[in-house]
């Protein structure tokens, strides 16, 4: 052959090449734009082949995404409204029958293959992103670090609520439970565990130090406190779930602890508790606030002599009927499940229970 036939040939080739790769992409929903319109107004346009949490997302509406699109958290949901494909194997586990029904999705598993119209929860759309500038870190315990962070810009978020932080570098997000104080807008602090093999408790306990500036979005979370109820409460937490209970605790402080409130605080050993001063000085204060810290597991070296058991049993030991009372929990998916038993059990509504699980 004509060696000057060769790069013909290859260009040709070239060519081809592309116009099957683009035929594939096409017939797999890859190419073209696509619109999403969100609450029936709300257009968004997107090219090429994405989740609708990132199509969303990188249109400025955030709805939660606290595992960051791994299909653990259960939190990105959405309604598609005249797209009813099957749900994933991944999401069938926090979608209830009802949400199937009704084409509630998680965003991080549906792609956009087609124009679609979606129903947000209205409040994520005031959510928006905040730059944080990390003022103080705090050693708790051995595996909890208290972060400050000094916004530009005023933060408003009710208590109980979280913020979510990107992890620099990788781009992915967790949630994390605001701790503080819901009147100080500028200075919102997270109480974080670390999670052994975690990506973003890793990079928070051993590589962020103060005057590192972090990505943050919020407030997001339908558990925070029901600030028109007068009916007393019982909180209860373990871990890092003292986070949004310390929020609580200033909200509840701030209305002089109009109403009377347990708080019961779980821990396997001594070394695993922290800010007993802080709520001992509550109770100092208010008559209404009891502070129960248990531990579980005690060791010798401890000389733990106040309450030891399981936070299930110390709670059912310092209550009686609480067919009246509302609570709030915050820890692990096992520890609410218990709690919730024991509450129900002591007559408490379900619907005067308000838990957020990790
Ligand atoms: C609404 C909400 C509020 C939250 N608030 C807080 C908070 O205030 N403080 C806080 O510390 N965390 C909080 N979390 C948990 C947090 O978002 C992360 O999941 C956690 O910090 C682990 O992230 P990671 O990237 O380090 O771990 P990943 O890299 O996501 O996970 C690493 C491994 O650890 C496992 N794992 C993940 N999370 C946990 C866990 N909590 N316990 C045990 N194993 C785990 C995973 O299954 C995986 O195998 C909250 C979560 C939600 C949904
Ligand atoms: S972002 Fe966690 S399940 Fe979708």
């Amino acid at each position: 052959m004509d060696p000057l036939y060769t790069p013909i040939i290859l260009i040709g080739l070239l060519i081809v090449v592309t116009l099957v790769v683009i035929l594939v992409d096409k017939l797999l929903g890859g190419g073209g734009e696509r619109k999403i319109t969100v609450n029936k107004d709300n257009v968004i346009t997107i090219s090429g082949r994405e989740t609708a949490l990132n199509a969303l997302t990188n249109n400025k509406i955030f709805l939660p995404s606290s595992c960051g699109g791994k299909a653990t958290c259960g939190t990105c949901k959405f309604r598609l409204v005249d797209w009813h494909e099957a749900p994933k194997p991944t999401e069938i586990p926090f979608l209830s029958k009802d949400e199937i029904s009704e084409g509630v999705r998680l965003s991080c598993q549906v792609v956009v293959t087609e124009d679609m119209q979606v129903e947000v929860p209205p409040s994520v759309l005031n959510v928006k992103p905040f730059y944080g500038k990390v003022v103080e870190v705090e050693q708790l315990t051995h595996d909890i670090r208290r972060i400050k962070f000094e916004m530009k810009e005023d933060f408003v978020f009710k208590p109980g609520q979280y913020l979510q932080i990107e992890v620099p570098g990788i781009e992915t997000t967790r949630a994390y439970s605001i701790a503080s104080n819901p009147n100080d807008l500028r200075h919102p602090e997270v109480i974080i565990r670390l999670v052994p093999g975690g990506v973003a408790t890793k990079f928070i306990h051993k590589a962020l130090v103060i005057g590192d500036t972090l990505k943050i979005t919020g407030p997001f979370g339908d558990f925070f406190l029901q600030e028109e109820s007068t009916r007393p409460i019982i909180m209860i937490a373990g871990g890092s779930g003292k986070a949004p209970i310390r929020s609580i605790i200033y909200k509840l402080i701030e209305q002089n602890m109009p109403r009377k409130a347990q708080y019961f605080f779980g821990a396997r050993t001594k070394k695993d508790l922290y800010y007993t001063k802080e709520f001992k000085d509550v109770e100092a204060m208010y008559p209404n606030f009891k502070y129960i810290p248990a531990l579980s597991t005690p060791l010798p070296e401890d000389e733990w002599d106040l309450d030891i058991g399981l936070i299930t049993e110390v709670v059912a030991r310092h209550t009686g009927d609480l067919s009246g009372h509302e609570a709030y929990l915050c820890g692990s998916p096992g520890m609410i499940d218990a709690c919730i038993k024991v509450l129900r059990e002591k007559g408490m509504p379900e619907e005067h229970i308000y838990f957020d699980k990790f």
